[in-house]
């Protein structure tokens, strides 16, 4: 999620779930080919599985970009086809490919041709005045024939005219029933809903019909569901007993990315959720938010934060070493 994740946030996710998959926010070709590319793509061996989301719409660049990053071992190449700002409808990508289902073709046609690592196309049900029905079958036909390997949907049209990139997040509706109708066109399409799933009863539920969920602001700001990911959907063991534990669990990390120059709030901003109806809970956002953000804030901050917290170790069954 761009401005809110990257790569320290996707560190401290995968130790909360070792199974989920991780999406990086979406990176445009031009940056990857032009730009900082060493930093922009840099990940740490821990995030696997990680999928690089792109912005693009050109074939060869998005082939190329694909390549790029599954040479150095991302798991997944993801196109954004959902984004509405306006810096992406200048580029002609993003949402506003919902209206060139060919085009989109073209592309994971290409990026297919360019890696063995699967293809994958996030998308809206519709954008503007289209109607869902015909815009999402249209677009699902195209990435299905071009052998995309899942079509991730969230599940409420993007306004392009009148509304921010943060109200087409929340006021165009969502619709369930258009995914779930658009599983029973496709059987044999991987289809995995996104938007608005806050709980894991919820994914469970959607798992029911669909392939898959995606969750992204319940993720973001309350991370101590995460822990709860692999017991819940995975019928594995949870990696830690408490987010306590997984709290202290991310020193090690913080001290490395200190020492190159990493400043603490840019690790710890992110964790800033973590702890939900644990006495303290406020205390430790109280600290961060005033002392890891201090030029030159150290791993005792977060210590100190952390010591407010009270420890619940022992009260999430299922952990792994349980
Ligand atoms: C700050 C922010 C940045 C986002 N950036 C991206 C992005 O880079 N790529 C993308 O596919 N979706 C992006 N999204 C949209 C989310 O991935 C997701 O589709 C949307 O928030 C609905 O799902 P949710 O209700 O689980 O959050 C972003 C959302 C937010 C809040």
């Amino acid at each position: 999620m761009m401005e809110w994740t990257d790569r320290h946030c996707r560190f401290f996710h995968r130790l909360l779930t070792r199974r989920a998959l991780i999406y990086t926010e979406m990176i445009t070709t031009g940056a990857v080919l032009h730009g900082d590319r060493a930093r922009l793509l840099a990940y740490d061996a821990a995030e696997h599985p990680v999928a690089l989301q792109l912005g693009g719409s050109d074939p060869r660049a998005l082939a190329q970009c694909a390549r790029i990053a599954a040479d150095l071992g991302y798991d997944e190449i993801n196109l954004n086809v959902g984004c509405p700002s306006d810096r992406v409808q200048e580029g002609r990508f993003g949402a506003c490919l919902m209206a060139e289902p060919a085009l989109v073709g073209d592309c994971v046609a290409a990026m297919k041709a360019s890696v063995r690592v699967p293809v994958t196309v996030k998308c809206r049900i519709g954008i503007d005045d289209q109607d869902p029905e015909a815009a999402l079958d249209a677009l699902a036909h195209a990435v299905n024939a071009a052998g995309v390997d899942a079509l991730i949907v969230h599940a409420r049209k993007a306004w392009l005219a009148g509304l921010s990139p943060r109200e087409n997040r929340d006021i165009p509706p969502l619709d369930y029933d258009r995914v779930y109708r658009l599983k029973a066109a496709h059987p044999a399409l991987a289809v995995v809903l996104n938007g608005g799933i806050v709980d894991l009863d919820q994914a469970a539920a959607h798992l029911a019909r669909l392939d898959g969920v995606m969750m992204g602001r319940a993720a973001y700001q309350e991370p101590w569901r995460l822990l709860t990911v692999d017991p819940a959907l995975f019928g594995a063991g949870a990696p830690f007993a408490s987010p306590k534990v997984a709290a202290e669990a991310l020193m090690p990390y913080l001290e490395r990315e200190l020492l190159r120059g990493t400043r603490l709030h840019a690790v710890t901003r992110h964790i800033l959720g973590l702890f939900r109806g644990v006495p303290g809970a406020r205390a430790f956002r109280r600290h961060l938010a005033t002392e890891a953000v201090k030029p030159g804030a150290g791993i005792a901050a977060f210590r100190a934060a952390l010591a407010l917290v009270v420890d619940t170790d022992g009260q999430m069954a299922h952990t792994a070493a349980a």
